[in-house]
Formats: C-alpha cells, structure tokens, sequence
C-alpha cells in the first residue's frame, strides 16, 4: 500500500508542475505586459508568433549616462566592461548580449568588438527621453565596432527598430563615411537577411537583401529610398519580416520590397551592429571618425524553432496585434479565448487519468 501512496504523491507532484510550466515559460519570453497574448499577429500576413519582446530605451533617465571615453589604439583586447547594470539584468539579458573581447582580423582593418560603444544616452531634444547610443570609432591599428545579438534564435519573425544616425560634430552635419548599420538575421553566409545602412551611400538609401544576393541571384536585394523624403539621419521605423519562403521590408509602415529569393530557413540570431572592416563595401573610415546611432526601442514577434508550425493549432488562443496597439509596445487583444489555459488543463486532465487509472487498477 505504501507504494500506491507513493505513485500519487508523485503523479500529484507532476501535476502541480506542470501547472507552473507557462509561468516559467512567460519569465523567459516576456508576454505582453498588460495582457495574456498567446499569439501575435502582424499587418500585412497571416504567420501567427508565439513570442513577442520589446524592448525600450526611452525612459532610461536613471541609467542614462554621457559619451564614455572613446576607445584608443591601446584598447586593443576590446575587453572594456559594459557601461551600464541596465544591459546585465531583464528584460535586456533575456534578449540580448553585447559582443566583446572579439578580435576579427580578417578584414583591411582589423576589427575588435568593444561594449563600451553601447551606452544609454539623454536625447538632447528632449531630456525627458533617453536612447540607446551605439558607437564606432576608427583608430589607428583597427575600427572598434560593436554588436548586439539576440539570445533566442528565431525561426520567423517580425522585427521593427526605431533609429536614426548621428554626426561626430568633426565635420559639422556630415556623418563620417565608410560605417555600415545593420539590423539582420544570422546563421551562416547563406543563411542572412538584412537592412543595412552605408554611410558613403547617400542619407536617403537604404539597402535590404537576402544572403547571397548577387548577379546570379536577381530579385534578393534592393537599394530603396527612405518614404516621405527622409533621411537616415532622421527617426524612422524600420521593419523586416522573415517568413518561411518570403521576407518582406516596412519603413514607417509602408511596404519596400520584398522577395521569396534566398529567404533563410533556418534558426538565425537577430543581430544589431555598426562595423566597418575597411573593404569595397562598407569604405574605410578615417583615423579619429566616429559614427553614433540612437536606438529608441526594438521590437520583435517571433518563433523558436518548432512553433508556429500550424495555423490550427493556434484557433482558440488570446490572439493579440502586434501593429494596432495605441502604445508601442502594448500588442492590443484582438481575440479573446476562454479556453486560454487548454494547454495545462490538458496536461492536468491526463494526469488525473492516470492517478484515477491507477487507484481502479489496485482496487481490481
Ligand atoms: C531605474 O528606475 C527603474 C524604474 O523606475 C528601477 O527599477 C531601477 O532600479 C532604477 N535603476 C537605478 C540604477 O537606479
Ligand atoms: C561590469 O559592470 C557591471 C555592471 O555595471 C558591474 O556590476 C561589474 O562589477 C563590472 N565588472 C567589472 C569587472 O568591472
Ligand atoms: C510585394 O511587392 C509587390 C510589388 O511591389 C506588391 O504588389 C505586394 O503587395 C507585396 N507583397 C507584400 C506581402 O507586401
Ligand atoms: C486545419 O483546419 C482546417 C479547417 O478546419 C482543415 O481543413 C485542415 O486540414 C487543418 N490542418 C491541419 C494541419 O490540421
Ligand atoms: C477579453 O476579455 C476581457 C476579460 O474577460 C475583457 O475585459 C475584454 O473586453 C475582452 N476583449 C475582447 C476583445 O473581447
């Protein structure tokens, strides 16, 4: 009889876990803050996602901090701490890590990846307002560059940033050529999306492709120019969906481009960063040039591979819309479901089979 007490203690301890599953899940993946989204959807497809984060610089007053010193060739190891507890603790360490202590040396100019260049910053506009400050400087022996990478790998996504590039002041308005800003996924060569910004472009272009984009594969990339004739100086919102077998691109809300050709498919990290290595693409910057981009927030709606394989079994979910909020950030209900915690009542309901399987089953 003893073991019978202990076969329902057990049964009874798996199912007060499995009822604290979605808790830790929601920990990982941030939900909604003012809601129980269990889907996501976007303007423009019908790809529902499962995982939403945003993540926002703007009132940041308290981490905000001026301009730490700029690297010097004597900063070679690229090993400088982060500038802020802000980028070690939730909700930026749930979704991103700051690159550092990386040498990359195949390029003209050696690359060494410094967190020192990420810092939170008072937007002098408004002091109200805070953003996030990515910087890249060129010195002597090499371009100190920095690079954030998001943890989840994402399989499908919809991922939206609001930024605008800024001058070192060297050269009054003028923005020191030769840098490159990139918000894309990546896993391998061929397996990368991207929007990048080119600094010796002119401040009204922006480039968006899938990897490899060449000659051989026409239609994986264009040079767009930014709506409502501004410039990358200005704040814009920038979007790129990555769905199975089509990307498409948004910059503040309207359509650019999109493509089915050399769309990735497979788990890719999200990177944000600000290189230049010297060669044809990105230019060489000159010695003492630094370029700065201000960040106000990052968003994304995404799968882990594995997720949002089929559209039935989303039916039933709290679906909420990524795109219809009245606050950025807040992803509005748009689909409400009473049978929002089926997936534990389901766990509970065969677990309770099995004990009341087993209590027939000694009683016989
Ligand atoms: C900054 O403010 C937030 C919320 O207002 C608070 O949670 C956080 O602990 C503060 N951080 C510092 C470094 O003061
Ligand atoms: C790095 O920065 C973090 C957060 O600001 C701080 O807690 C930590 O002590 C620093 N580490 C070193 C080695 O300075
Ligand atoms: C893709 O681009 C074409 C041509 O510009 C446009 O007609 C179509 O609506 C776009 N598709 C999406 C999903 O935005
Ligand atoms: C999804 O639901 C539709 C209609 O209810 C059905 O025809 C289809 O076979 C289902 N697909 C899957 C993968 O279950
Ligand atoms: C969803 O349910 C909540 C609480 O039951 C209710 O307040 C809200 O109005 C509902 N929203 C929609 C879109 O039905």
């Amino acid at each position: 009889m003893l073991s019978f007490f202990v076969v329902v203690f057990t049964l009874l301890h798996i199912q007060s876990h499995a009822s604290r599953l979605p808790e830790r899940r929601s920990h990982l993946y941030p939900r909604a803050p003012s809601s129980n989204c269990d889907v996501y959807v976007v303007s423009g497809q019908d790809t529902k996602f499962e995982n939403y984060a945003f993540t926002d610089f703007r009132s940041l007053s308290n981490y905000s901090i001026s301009e730490p010193p700029s690297v010097t060739d004597a900063d070679n190891q690229g090993e400088e701490n982060i500038t802020s507890p802000y980028f070690a603790q939730p909700p930026f360490s749930d979704q991103w890590t700051i690159r550092r202590g990386i040498r990359n040396a195949e390029s003209d100019v050696p690359m060494i990846y410094s967190a020192s260049n990420a810092y939170i910053s008072k937007d002098p506009s408004d002091s109200s307002q805070t953003y996030l400050t990515l910087r890249t400087t060129r010195v002597q022996d090499f371009q100190s560059v920095v690079q954030l990478v998001s943890n989840p790998k994402l399989l499908h996504a919809s991922m939206r940033t609001r930024m605008k590039i800024l001058p070192d002041g060297k050269d009054g308005d003028g923005v020191a050529k030769g840098a490159v800003v990139g918000f894309f996924t990546y896993e391998a060569d061929t397996q990368e999306t991207d929007i990048e910004i080119l600094t010796q472009d002119p401040s009204t272009t922006v480039e968006l492709s899938t990897q490899p984009a060449s000659s051989d594969t026409p239609g994986a990339d264009a040079s767009v120019k930014i709506p409502n004739g501004k410039k990358w100086t200005d704040w814009v919102d920038y979007r790129l969906d990555w769905f199975a077998g089509k990307n498409v691109w948004y910059m503040d809300g309207e359509m650019m481009y999109n493509t089915t050709k050399s769309v990735p498919t497979v788990p890719s990290n999200l990177m944000f960063n600000l290189w230049s290595n010297g060669q044809s693409f990105s230019g060489k910057m000159r010695v003492g040039r630094e370029v700065y981009v201000a960040v106000q927030w990052i968003e994304i709606a995404y799968n882990l591979d594995g997720q949002g394989q089929s559209s039935n079994g989303t039916s039933g979910q709290t679906q909420c819309s990524v795109d219809s909020g009245k606050t950025k950030g807040s992803p509005e209900v748009i689909k409400n479901s009473s049978a929002k915690r089926s997936a534990v009542s389901r766990v509970l309901k065969i677990a309770n089979s099995i004990v009341f399987g087993l209590i027939a089953w000694y009683c016989i």
